[in-house]
């Protein structure tokens, strides 16, 4: 009996956050997998003992070309890109040359090499602030800052290259990614975010002052803004089941992975503190311009083309979270003890 040879799944940016939790999912379903990464904002050390490692970038066209020959490469998953929001107003350029030009080096790599399946990390920072909720794959793309419209940028891309190689791909369009592995082995490094569960950490762990709170006067539940966390490995199982879909013969599309309910800053913080069992450190201050009041995601397109279903909750996220903080309270930033 003829026998297919294996054939690998390359993570670009698989040593950073949710690349690196990814990775662990893809070994669990079965794959073999190779992570290719420049550690610019990655650690060699997020990359689990006995998955393949290639130090390389994505504007590097040869050394993907030869990732993909020497390690029979049959789909990719694309991770890599500078992501703080906020950075990317001051730096616009910057976001552009990394996240655009270095994933469109990539996919011209990858189409020379005869790879035609893509999992992109995209973000619902392609909607902006929409007002209509939930917000649907349907819903008017209104990117508020440079790293939004990078993302919007690359699904538009891929649309092309699907018309013109048929490189066929699916955009993950993440809400909140929070949380660490469920065993705290693997989460976000500190200096790498300033999303509300690390920010609130490191208040907990006397790295910073106290976790400000802004805007307790917003026409929600409890007066705090709301936005829809994803526990990380609920994330890396959506990509498990992205690359499944493209296996099935799946058309290329753009997916928001989200968990359809909203949880307000307060729901977070009392949250972190029924599981640390001690006090979150926070003062209140006004809203922020430019703040949206409430977002949350309609996942009936995840459900229905990629069979798949958040299973953890903000609960499950804090748990995991404060086992990663506990076990490195430095991140990988400083070598284990
Ligand atoms: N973390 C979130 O809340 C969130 C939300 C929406 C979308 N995303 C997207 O998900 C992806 C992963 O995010 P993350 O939080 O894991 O970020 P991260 O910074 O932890 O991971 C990115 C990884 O890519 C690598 N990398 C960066 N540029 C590279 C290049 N040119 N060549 C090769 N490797 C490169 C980094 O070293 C790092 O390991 C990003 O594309 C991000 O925009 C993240």
């Amino acid at each position: 009996m003829w026998v297919s040879p294996a054939m690998t799944v390359l993570v670009v940016g698989g040593a950073g956050y949710i690349g690196s939790v990814t990775v662990r999912a893809l070994v669990r379903a079965g794959r073999d997998v190779v992570v290719f990464d420049d550690l610019s904002t990655g650690f060699r050390e997020a990359v689990p003992a006995g998955v393949g490692f290639v130090h390389g970038s994505t504007h590097d066209a040869g050394a993907i070309e030869r990732a993909v020959s020497s390690h029979r490469v049959d789909v990719v998953v694309h991770f890599a890109a500078k992501k703080a929001a906020g950075e990317s107003m001051v730096q616009p350029g910057r976001y552009f040359a990394e996240n655009v030009a270095g994933s469109n080096t990539l996919f011209e790599a990858l189409v020379r090499s005869g790879v035609h399946r893509v999992v992109f990390s995209s973000s619902a920072a392609v909607y902006g602030n929409a007002t209509l909720l939930p917000i649907s794959e349907e819903t008017p793309k209104h990117p508020e800052n440079p790293y939004g419209e990078s993302k919007l940028i690359v699904e538009q891309m891929l649309r092309w290259y699907d018309t013109c190689h048929a490189l066929r791909s699916v955009s993950l369009r993440y809400f909140n990614a929070a949380g660490a592995t469920d065993d705290g082995e693997v989460g976000e490094d500190f200096a790498q975010s300033t999303n509300l569960v690390p920010v609130l950490m490191k208040s907990v762990l006397g790295r910073r002052g106290p976790l400000e709170i802004f805007g307790t006067d917003y026409p929600t539940r409890d007066g705090t803004a709301i936005r829809d966390y994803v526990h990380v490995e609920d994330l890396a199982a959506g990509h498990v089941k992205a690359v499944e879909y493209l296996e099935r013969g799946g058309a290329s599309t753009a997916v928001n992975l989200g968990t359809s309910r909203g949880s307000s800053v307060w729901e977070i913080l009392h949250a972190a503190e029924s599981v640390i069992g001690a006090p979150v450190p926070h003062v209140t201050a006004p809203r922020r311009p430019g703040d949206a009041v409430e977002l949350y995601a309609d996942i009936s397109r995840a459900r229905a083309l990629l069979r798949w279903e958040p299973v953890r909750d903000i609960r499950a996220i804090m748990e995991s979270e404060w086992k990663w903080r506990q076990r490195r309270p430095d991140g990988f930033a400083v070598p284990h003890q």
